[in-house]
């Protein structure tokens, strides 16, 4: 089964509407004629509405960086599925490393998160990754096998047909210390196996899992060579139209 490549950028809390536009409308002659792959962007809420006016006939997907699992209710500065789909999100991140420490977000959390993505018909891409200590201290399997069991509890496999993976070792996020091919293969081989486990082997040969940390033009072609590694999830990288480009047509 193949695994259409899914090139993704997070802008984190970078960029207005107006400069998502701009970078569009940049990258959109630069990526004309590209197939084969799936170029997407995670952006700011506010941002969502006018890049995905911006996107039409480009063939790039917009996302949200977050939800609440709820539908809708008393939860002051939250936005719901709902909102962010009729904004114009297509997909979502979920349970990224800097949530997770800076936001309070848990396995549970994104659990729950993940459930309303696709209740409500959106991709969720759920990322883990462990600490450098954690590396360090040679826990890097036990935690992400506690972190994809926990944050897919509940999923079924008959419900996990658009979820994408993302492992992102928190030591390689902006610090321009990228994983090696073979230590991120090394996981994405161990997630893959954990997915046949908790999901059965159609999930475990559907699903993408994407890298993310420090990619950059220069060595996406190398982690996508792997042959569990089959996209990127790119922070600062995707912030200029050109080398957002160049890591979608990481191949060409
Ligand atoms: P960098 O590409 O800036 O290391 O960020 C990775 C990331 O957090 C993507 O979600």
């Amino acid at each position: 089964m193949s695994r259409t490549p899914f090139l993704a950028g997070n802008w984190k809390m970078y960029k207005t509407g107006a400069e998502a536009v701009a970078f569009i409308e940049a990258a959109k002659p630069l990526l004309a004629g590209t197939s084969g792959r799936q170029a997407a962007l995670g952006v700011p809420f506010t941002a969502i509405g006018e890049a995905a006016t911006a996107a039409q006939g480009t063939g790039i997907l917009i996302g949200a960086q977050n939800v609440h699992w709820e539908k809708e209710g008393a939860f002051t500065g939250e936005i719901s599925v709902g909102m962010a789909k009729a904004a114009g999100a297509s997909f979502v991140i979920l349970g990224h490393s800097e949530r997770r420490q800076y936001f309070g977000d848990t396995d549970e959390w994104v659990a729950k998160k993940l459930a309303a993505a696709v209740d409500g018909g959106i991709v969720p891409v759920v990322c883990l990754g462990e600490s450098l200590a954690q590396r360090e201290s040679g826990d890097t399997f036990k935690v992400l096998g506690a972190q994809i069991r926990g944050s897919l509890a509940g999923l079924t496999a008959e419900r996990a047909a658009a979820l994408i993976l993302a492992y992102e070792p928190v030591w390689a996020i902006g610090t321009g210390k990228t994983a090696t091919k073979e230590q991120a293969q090394e996981v994405h081989a161990f997630l893959r196996g954990e997915l046949g486990t908790l999901l059965g082997d159609r999930a475990a040969s559907e699903t993408r899992i994407l890298y993310g940390g420090s990619v950059k033009p220069d060595n996406v072609k190398a982690l996508m060579g792997e042959p569990d590694i089959d996209g990127a999830l790119v922070g600062g990288a995707a912030l200029k139209p050109d080398s957002f480009v160049q890591i979608v047509k990481f191949d060409l």
